[in-house]
């Protein structure tokens, strides 16, 4: 086996904790001295289960495995009662009477959704995302799940790749402190409670770096930016105590994920000391034979040789693993292993304890899609909204007149939550508007258009909640046009649709899509005032409409309440405050465009004009569209000059920066303010910023607030050539301001 970075990996430092209550080796021990082998490498087997819903002869088949102790665990069963028969059948007739886990992909939530976590990122808030986490928990466990396939914390530069929208976006600092977040959310301080649920950190590694932004393709990665830029937010999560750790589906510099020992062996567990379970993704293992780096019945032996202990769905493990051992592959040494990680997580989920303790029904009638929940949910999907532009204080609107409400995602119930979350009648954009407003205006309402013109395409971008195609597409924009006469403002609803982004929805062209585009382009023709409510689950070119359109508010897909709070910030109840986390490209031409780059040869003067033998293109700038931390507010802050404590800091010392930050607009606000550092000079090129801290910040209207912040070592360090994590002596700048392009600079030195 290749293990490219073990030498280097010895030399890193590793802190990790495992998450939860701790385990009695003794009882573990005790159980498994009665095991057979078959039923050893039985806990490590975990299909999906969401075809048994229908089915007596797949749901017979399932429970079979049960009793012959053929499973550890099962996902995507959904209904307590179904689940606790289950673990019924488990606990009273399998072997050893050993419970289940019972995984789900909770990703933004369970009854009560909650934005995309693109958007929840957006509003840089490790407390929102910890919200969302313990209300998901609640109301899953509620409902029998005890294991959640969250969070993803793939770093993406790429925004052609869909699942860009199950991710926190392209930084390493901020999508560790968000990895952090979401594992203490969903874990809370006792796995053992009956509404923690056990998180899963995936996909273990660099899916999101898929070769052209194509989901399951290639990746080719140096170590350099592996550990600089990718790894971070796993570790992060680790750190944190996360329970358990999902493979990825792609190659890495050749080799599968799934059988990369340098990675789940060498990296995550000896070098980071992670003590919990590592899942392969859904079917994965066969594919380390597909993707030609093994035979099929060598798979599980790759597979297992190279850490992982359940194997998802494949059925691999059961049908190869005690072969393998007879061909002295695997060892029983590993295969206890395995099985005993399993053991242990079902113990520090208190399942031996207790094997029905989230199957009370009594708390799935009360516990979900509460008021309550949705009301946080309302809440802080308005603060993932981010304002892309208001020319002349367009918004917020009044609430008088005739407002034309017109697009294809205006009113569409099963559409307001993006990917990952069940099929459900959610809060319009259409019912939202008209509760806001009473009968204080006239809400107008007219589809205009469908989401392409191809229906073909239409659907490919459809799972299980498509927008049925209308044939007459010409009825469907004459009748907008003739709403949108009618009326004093029209606020265009359009997009990307809920299955557009996610998994296996990669796109090449991410601009609108064509229908909607020509719509758009037909209302603004009118010279009425027209506000863009954009829908997406990814960054969008939107080139020709950030200079047409006068006001463009981009909510992702906000979830179950999706209407309601974009009313909230359309008629000026809350003020947007969410921030890209993703840079917005000009042209697909751009992508990869990240903020924090690397000084290339060459580097362009100035991305206004063209300048020859530059590092740049012929037929477009280097600039982004909307920069990585941008987003506007309907009132303004200004930041005063920022003040550092000293010019030097000493070695292991650290030194601050102060800014005043004031709110000079109209209206109460929140803004989220960046710091942002450089490594002037350093043993391998440092980017040119990277941020590095922020503080989100309320200001009432008229005040200023002085924002702190306390640049340590730590913030300093990176991983050298040689993997060493260290910081150099000499200069740093060090930036502040509202986004990644916004910034005053300033310099200090590290003695
Ligand atoms: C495949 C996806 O890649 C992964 O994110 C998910 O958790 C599993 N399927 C289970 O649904």
């Amino acid at each position: 086996m290749k293990r490219e970075y073990t030498v280097v990996l010895l030399l890193l430092a590793s802190i990790s904790v495992f998450g939860g209550s701790s385990v009695d080796s003794a009882f573990i021990d005790s159980l498994m001295s009665v095991m057979t082998l078959e039923e050893k490498i039985g806990q490590l087997n975990l299909p999906v289960g969401d075809d048994i819903e229908s089915g007596t002869a797949k749901g017979a088949d399932f429970e079979k495995l049960i009793i012959n102790g053929q499973l550890g665990g099962f996902f995507n069963v959904s209904g307590v009662d179904k689940i606790k028969k289950l673990q019924q059948a488990a606990v009273e007739k399998g072997p050893h009477g050993i419970p289940l886990l019972v995984g789900a992909d909770v990703i933004h939530g369970y009854r009560t959704i909650f934005p995309i976590p693109l958007g929840l990122a957006s509003s840089w808030s490790p407390e929102n995302i910890k919200r969302m986490a313990r209300i998901s928990a609640i109301e899953a466990t509620a409902d029998g799940i005890n294991w959640n396939f969250s969070p993803m914390v793939d770093i993406c530069r790429d925004p052609r790749w869909g699942r860009i929208a199950e991710g926190s976006g392209e930084d390493p600092y901020l999508g560790s402190q968000l990895a952090k977040a979401y594992v203490e959310g969903y874990q809370g301080d006792d796995l053992k409670s009956d509404s923690t649920l056990m998180a899963c950190v995936k996909h273990f590694a660099l899916y999101g770096a898929a070769e052209g932004g194509r989901d399951y393709n290639t990746v080719d990665m140096g170590k350099e930016r592996l550990f600089n830029y990718y790894l971070p937010p796993y570790k992060a999560a680790v750190d944190a105590g996360c329970g358990s750790l999902m493979t990825s589906f792609n190659l890495i510099n050749g080799q599968h994920s799934t059988a990369a020992g340098w990675l789940t062996q060498d990296l995550l567990r000896d070098n980071w000391n992670f003590g919990g379970l590592v899942v392969t993704d859904y079917n994965s293992m066969p594919e380390i034979a597909t993707m030609g780096t093994s035979t099929i019945e060598d798979a599980a032996a790759k597979s297992m040789m190279a850490g992982t202990d359940m194997d998802m769905v494949s059925g691999l493990f059961v049908k190869y693993l005690k072969r393998s051992l007879t061909e002295g592959k695997v060892s029983m040494d590993m295969i206890d292993r395995a099985c005993r990680r399993v053991l242990e997580v079902k113990q520090k989920l208190g399942l031996f304890d207790d094997p029905y303790k989230y199957c009370n029904s009594n708390r799935a009638d009360k516990e979900l899609f509460t008021k309550s929940h949705r009301a946080v949910a309302r809440d802080i999907a308005a603060e993932t909204f981010v304002l892309l532009k208001n020319e002349n204080k367009l918004l917020p609107l009044n609430k008088k007149g005739k407002i034309a409400l017109i697009g294809p995602l205006a009113d569409v119930k099963n559409n307001m939550c993006g990917c990952w979350a069940m099929a459900g009648e959610h809060v319009t954009v259409l019912d939202g508007f008209r509760r806001a407003v009473g009968k204080r205006a006239d809400i107008l309402y007219a589809k205009g258009s469908n989401i392409y013109h191809n229906a073909t395409v239409q659907m490919n971008g459809s799972g299980i909640k498509p927008i049925p195609y209308v044939e007459d597409e010409d009825g469907l924009l004459s009748e907008a046009m003739m709403v949108a006469e009618k009326s004093d403002v029209i606020v265009a609803v359009m997009g990307e649709s809920s299955e557009m982004s996610g998994e296996s929805a990669s796109r090449a062209d991410i601009t609108i899509p064509d229908a909607q585009r020509e719509l758009l382009k037909r209302l603004v023709k009118t010279g009425k005032p027209v506000v863009l409510v954009l829908f997406t689950g990814r960054p969008l070119v939107l080139d020709w409409e950030s200079e047409n359109i006068p006001a463009i508010l981009n909510v992702w897909f906000p979830g179950s309440e999706a209407g309601d709070a974009i009313a909230d910030v359309v008629f000026g109840n809350k003020n947007p405050e969410g921030k890209l986390t993703a840079t917005f490209p000009r042209s697909v031409g751009q992508i990869p465009l990240y903020y924090n780059h690397l000084m290339p040869s060459h580097p362009d003067p100035d991305s206004k004009v063209f300048n020859r033998y530059c590092s740049n293109y012929i037929d477009c700038s280097n600039e982004p569209l909307y920069p990585f931390g941008y987003g506007m507010s309907y009132t303004e802050f200004k930041y005063g000059k920022p003040e550092l404590s000293a010019d030097a800091m000493e070695r292991n010392g650290s030194i601050r920066l102060s800014v005043d930050v004031t709110n000079t607009g109209n209206m109460d606000g929140t803004e989220i303010v960046q710091l942002y550092l450089r490594d002037v000079v350093a043993d391998i090129a440092r980017p040119v910023k990277e941020l590095k801290d922020f503080a989100k910040i309320y200001i009432p209207k008229g005040e200023t607030r002085k924002v702190e912040f306390v640049i340590t070592p730590d913030k300093l360090k990176y991983y050298d050539s040689e993997l060493k994590y260290r910081y150099d002596p000499g200069e740093f700048e060090v930036m502040v301001g509202s986004d990644s392009k916004n910034l005053q600079t300033m310099k200090f030195i590290v003695k």
